[in-house]
């Protein structure tokens, strides 16, 4: 995936320079920063445009490849763009403390080697040749390991055997393979690490640690692959059991931290278990689930500071600023969903909670159903810790990937998979309901620019120039987007307008932009005015903002106030979607439309003028013009000569260009009746518009299929009531597992229990289930009652009683979903 050019950079060279001479607050900060780097250099991903006005830019500031790897360390990486002496001491400073040794090869091309990080994102690094003076710098891209490529790892072969060895009939030898090109050694050492985090939880003196465990085995040959079957450790090590493989030169002593090596997935280290284990693993396990049962308890309480999940499979997966799919479950690679059996996809909550930095996973099944704890083994669980991690990362229980491990998937496995006393789990991560969950509002801006409001407007707006999508008060949400003039097969103009770049940021976050690149249907993402690339990973962590770009045509920007924006490239022209949470509405404004359920007012000006949405063509072409920004205002980057002349030292809105405002319809025109074909429906403007005007078929078409593709993910996040997870009856059961508006759920009693209260019961719009709550209550007791006191008595204070324990059920439901901590969920765990 070639994606920037030796030539943009030269170019930007360029641009910066001119910026530099013509803009006076630009030129200043540029100033300043040469004045530093003439001593020093720091290559701040904020700036970093600016940097390369220094004409020494090159000696400081080095460019790396691979540019990223895996938070464990290791990754032997180039520098490029500088030749070295073969006789100095090549050394790299991470984060300003932690050094690593590097090489300079036969080729004069400097490695240095990726330290242990306990966080995702960006980590600046210098470089010396002597040890001593740091005289360049860089920046690494740590990414959580189990996000990276499969290729970049040491695969444990058969998984589930190294997870549950020592349990029934699972033993034997166990094999590991690994690209060996990767390890610059022609003999390896073969070691076992483990994780732990140790001190007071949620204390200062909370940390993260990774201990050299012992060698498996030296001095083996480099070739990709071994095996080894494992003895018995000695008692202390024992004691380990979430950790990863390492594999590196065998020339690097025992042990040895920051050197060349690959890692394996963080895995429970079943083979690593004693013999008390290997005896019973179940009792073992249990022992264990029992231990962290009670150390749980007396854990801070996360589950009412995590958002709910959404109610169907269909918002889960339109709502993509606030949820992406869990990499183990995905429908989208065939449903490998081995911790939730029954589901087919999960997404987890993008951000964690404030306060704990828990997470939240929601799981669903093929009818789109919510897969919950309190009916299935593969309901869908919260966390302690977010799988992801969160910022400032680093402490537990924001360690990517780790401390979810420690808190959330070994403790399954003591209870759930080890042991089959699941009910322990789920008692402290019951499935999340979806009570609370408000889907978010979409909008648009597609075709040769249509633009649809929150609140459902359509209308066409075909200024050249850049505008305010999106500004809201909340947050600070700033969303701009750059429109240009068309251009036909033939290279021609056309009078119509194409989205080609939006930029954006919210309050203290990095800022993004997105653009169409020189590459057909290519997307271009710039953090803080330099190019992101994503040909090594698809997901990025910045500041306030995480990007996730799995293919150049789909771009999906996740801000932290859980707001989206989603760029496609597509036939030429830019699609964008901007997501906005509820706690947006009453405070947006700009192209994108005031965010209030009331269309009437979403064409109104930054000073309140309103336009209504029908007025003519012209009126509005007049309202969008007053949405262009100012260069202070700008967050794109101007960075080759035809922007810095068609924007930057031009008229935010174009003055002297005029669109068409109509397309006239020639009964002699060719494509006139193709276009009418194709052009059915509710859409049919917007179609003909962009087929007539363009003179091409394929664009109109495009435009059809963003306007369904809008039209879907506004029927997707419709909102769905839920009256709420139903209990089974003590002594029966239930029979139905959907809790949403218009479901039924039916229940049965045991042999010998009598059923009292409905025997079905269905969830109403306005969120309650009809009837009251169901009992089953057993035929002795009854008759013991009857012979006693008699057949009325009898009679009332049964209907005493249920009326008592009615009341008494319905106000701890009252209170059980005000706390949902406090809810003690009561299991029918059908364990396979
Ligand atoms: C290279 O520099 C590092 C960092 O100062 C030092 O620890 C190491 O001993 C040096 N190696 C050689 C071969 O001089
Ligand atoms: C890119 O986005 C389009 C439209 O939203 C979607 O249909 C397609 O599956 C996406 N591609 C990938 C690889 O995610």
């Amino acid at each position: 995936m070639l994606r920037f050019s030796k030539i943009g950079r030269l170019r930007s060279f360029v641009a910066v320079i001119l910026i530099q001479l013509f803009s006076e607050t630009t030129a200043r900060s540029c100033e300043g920063r040469c004045g530093e780097r003439a001593t020093s250099c720091s290559c701040q991903p904020t700036c970093e445009a600016l940097l390369e006005c220094c004409e020494d830019f090159k000696q400081f500031c080095v460019e790396i490849s691979p540019h990223s790897g895996s938070l464990l360390g290791g990754t032997d990486f180039r520098i490029v763009d500088v030749l070295f002496d073969r006789k100095v001491n090549l050394t790299c400073r991470f984060k300003s403390e932690t050094v690593t040794q590097g090489y300079v090869d036969t080729d004069g091309v400097g490695h240095c080697v990726s330290p242990m990080l306990f966080e995702s994102g960006w980590v600046p690094f210098d470089v010396s040749t002597d040890g001593v003076s740091y005289s360049r710098s860089g920046r690494w891209l740590s990414v959580h390991h189990s996000k990276l490529a499969e290729a970049a790892r040491l695969t444990l072969v058969n998984e589930t055997q190294w997870q549950y060895y020592g349990t029934q009939d699972v033993g034997g030898a166990l094999e590991m393979a690994w690209d060996a090109s990767l390890i610059n050694a022609q003999r390896v050492n073969v070691e076992l690490w483990g994780y732990n985090e140790t001190g007071e939880p949620y204390s200062e003196r909370w940390r993260a640690e990774w201990t050299y465990l012992y060698s498996v085995s030296r001095d083996v040959p480099n070739s990709g692959r071994f095996r080894f079957v494992p003895q018995l450790p000695s008692a202390p090590l024992s004691a380990w059991d979430v950790g990863s493989v390492r594999v590196g030169p065998s020339t690097e002593p025992d042990g040895a931290r920051n050197v060349n090596a690959l890692w394996s997935d963080g895995h429970a280290l079943a083979y690593n278990l004693d013999e008390v284990f290997r005896r019973d693993p179940a009792a073992w396990a249990l022992g264990r689930c029992l231990q962290w049962d009670q150390e749980e308890k007396h854990l801070p309480r996360f589950l009412s500071e995590i958002t709910d999940c959404p109610c169907t499979l269909a918002q889960a997966r339109a709502d993509t600023g606030r949820f992406h799919t869990d990499y183990g479950c995905d429908i989208e690679k065939g449903s490998v969903c081995t911790y939730h059996p029954g589901a087919v996809h999960c997404v987890r909550a993008i951000q964690a909670s404030p306060e704990y930095g828990a997470g939240q996973q929601c799981c669903y099944d093929h009818t789109g159903a919510q897969v919950l704890t309190g009916d299935s083994i593969g309901g869908s669980t919260p966390d302690r810790g977010h799988d992801w991690g969160s910022p400032p990362y680093i402490k537990p229980p924001r360690v990517p990937g780790f401390s979810h491990w420690k808190y959330d998937v070994i403790t399954f496995y003591y209870c759930c998979l080890w042991s089959d006393n699941c009910h322990y789990y789920f008692s402290h991560r019951p499935s999340s309901g979806c009570r609370a969950y408000q889907p978010p509002k979409s909008a648009s801006v597609l075709g040769d620019p249509h633009f649809i409001t929150f609140d459902g407007v359509t209308y066409t707006f075909n200024g050249k120039g850049e505008y305010v999508l999106l500004h809201s008060s909340n947050h600070e949400l700033t969303v701009q987007g750059r429109t240009e003039p068309m251009k036909s097969g033939n290279g021609s103009v056309i009078m119509a307008t194409r989205l080609s770049s939006v930029a954006m940021r919210e309050n203290g976050s990095d800022v993004i932009e997105v653009r169409l690149s020189d590459w057909p249907d290519h997307l271009q993402v710039l953090l803080n005015q330099k190019v992101l690339s994503f040909s090594e990973q698809s997901w990025i962590d910045l500041k306030g903002v995480f990007v996730f770009s799995s293919t150049p045509q789909n771009v999906t920007v996740m801000f932290s106030s859980g707001a989206g924006v989603e760029a496609r490239a597509r036939g030429g022209v830019m699609t964008l979607t901007v997501l906005l949470p509820h706690a947006f509405k009453h405070h947006t404004q700009g192209l994108l439309g005031t965010m209030n359920d009331d269309p009437d007012d979403d064409l109104t000006s930054s000073d309140g003028e309103l336009t209504a949405a029908n007025s003519t063509a012209q009126d509005i072409f007049a309202y969008g013009a007053q949405w262009a920004i100012t260069n202070e205002t700008s967050l794109f980057t101007y960075d080759s000569e035809f922007l810095l002349n068609e924007y930057f030292f031009a008229p935010k809105h174009d003055p002297t260009f005029t669109p068409n405002f109509s397309v006239s319809e020639d009964p002699s025109d060719p494509l006139l009746q193709p276009t009418l074909k194709m052009c059915a429906g509710v859409w049919v403007a917007f179609c003909k518009y962009d087929t007539l005007s363009t003179r091409s078929l394929e664009m109109g078409n495009n435009t059809l299929l963003s306007l369904r593709n809008h039209a879907n993910t506004v029927r997707d996040l419709q909102p769905v009531m839920s009256c709420g997870w139903l209990q089974p009856p003590s002594h029966g059961q239930k029979e139905g597992t959907l809790y949403l508006e218009g479901a039924t759920v039916s229940f049965s009693c045991n042999p010998g229990y009598h059923l009292y209260g409905p025997q079905q019961r269905t969830c109403h719009s306005d969120g309650q289930w009809s009837g009251s709550e169901t009992y089953c209550l057993s035929d002795d007791s009854l008759g013991i009652v009857l012979g006693t006191v008699g057949a009325v008595l009898a009679m009332v204070a049964m209907v005493v009683a249920i009326v008592v324990y009615n009341k008494k059920q319905k106000r701890e439901k009252m209170k059980e979903s005000e706390d949902r901590n406090t809810a003690s969920v009561q299991l029918n765990v059908a364990i396979p």
